[in-house]
């Protein structure tokens, strides 16, 4: 058989809740008793998109956007309004016990171990869910143990740890299965820039080892920016943007930076005209300049100062988001 390019496949999945509106006060909760209103959201609308094996992919946009509805549908935790999907060639509403075998979703803002007890009581009991052989269990959770660096802490009661090692041992345990696909929703939430930084090394190196597929939803640009090649943007339910962070940023980004460093001092005065003057010390600076104007001013720079060093950067990553994301 010829093996699945595609591990993800979503064609039109729309997710609509009903909520039910009350009006406030007692009077209100008096008239919900008898006429119950409700209204629609529409958290995910006509989302489609493939993900191939192995690929990383960053799934942004901001609060409320439906990037959650859309991996737990992909997760089979929700049953979809309307719309195709497959993932791994099944149906996840279905929950089928291979499909389930062959897939995690973590969520950094949910506890999924049981609070009282040592993780590696919750770990023995996904051995018997996921009916992982004992050999294979004790060299997995071994060799996870080592990749996140977490050694003694399995053994400790979950409501005792910090959040930190309670992320990892969340993470262990959801890959002690070994999923083909990892479904991440936000998996550094509150964690400082340390342990941000190590379990992006982890995903990375992760995912690169074992070809894992995975879809990333995070609210930190340098998570995106360091694993993934490509993003999909959602925004109130609908894919704005599908394809690489280059690309993003070359269509996206109005500006360049150039920052420069000269041999005498410039005057803010000298640099009228020239872009929006980001930052000035004494012999360097930053202009954020217009794309299109980025030679004249660099070569009037030039000109014009004693130069030493010059560079043009593209903005970063955060600065496109925003600027896509505050446009509404
Ligand atoms: N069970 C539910 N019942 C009613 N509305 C819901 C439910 N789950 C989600 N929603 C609504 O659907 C929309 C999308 O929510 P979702 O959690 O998918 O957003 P998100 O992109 O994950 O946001 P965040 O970045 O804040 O986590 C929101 O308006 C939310 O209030
Ligand atoms: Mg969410």
């Amino acid at each position: 058989m010829l093996a699945m390019k595609y591990d993800i496949k979503v064609n039109n999945l729309r997710k609509e809740f009903q909520i039910y509106r009350k009006e406030a006060g007692l009077k209100g909760t008096i008239k919900g008793l008898f006429k119950r209103e409700y209204s629609t959201v529409r958290a995910v609308n006509n989302v489609s998109f493939t993900i191939e094996r192995g690929e990383f992919v960053g799934f942004i946009g901001p609060n409320g956007a439906g990037k959650t509805t859309t991996l737990k549908c992909l997760s089979g935790l929700l049953y979809p309004t309307s719309g195709n999907v497959s993932v791994l060639g099944y149906e996840p509403w279905e929950r089928r016990r291979e499909f389930l075998k062959r897939i995690s979703l973590v969520m950094g803002q949910k506890n999924q171990l049981w609070w009282d007890l040592p993780a590696m009581d919750s770990f023995l009991m996904n051995k018997d869910i996921y009916e992982i052989d004992e050999d294979t269990f004790y060299k997995k959770v071994d060799d996870l143990i080592d990749l996140l660096g977490v050694g003694d802490v399995v053994n400790i009661p979950i409501r005792k740890l910090s959040l930190g090692q309670r992320m990892k041992c969340e993470l262990l345990s959801s890959l002690l299965h070994s999923p083909q696909i990892l479904f991440l929703d936000e998996p550094t939430i509150g964690l400082d820039v340390v342990m941000q930084k190590k379990l992006r090394t982890f995903f990375k190196d992760f995912n690169r080892r074992f070809e894992t597929t995975v879809m990333l939803t995070s609210h930190y640009m340098d998570d995106v920016k360091e694993l993934c090649k490509r993003v999909i943007i959602i925004d109130d339910g609908v894919i704005m943007y599908d394809g690489s962070i280059s690309n993003l940023i070359r269509s996206h980004a109005k500006f360049k930076t150039i920052s420069f460093v000269a041999n005498k001092k410039i005057d803010r005065a000298d640099l009228d005209g020239l872009g929006e003057v980001v930052k000035l010390d004494d012999l360097s600076g930053v202009l954020k300049v217009e794309r299109d104007n980025v030679p004249i001013v660099s070569s009037k720079l030039l000109k014009s100062f004693n130069i030493e060093d010059l560079n043009i950067d593209e903005m970063g990553l955060d600065d496109v988001i925003r600027e896509i994301f505050s446009k509404g």
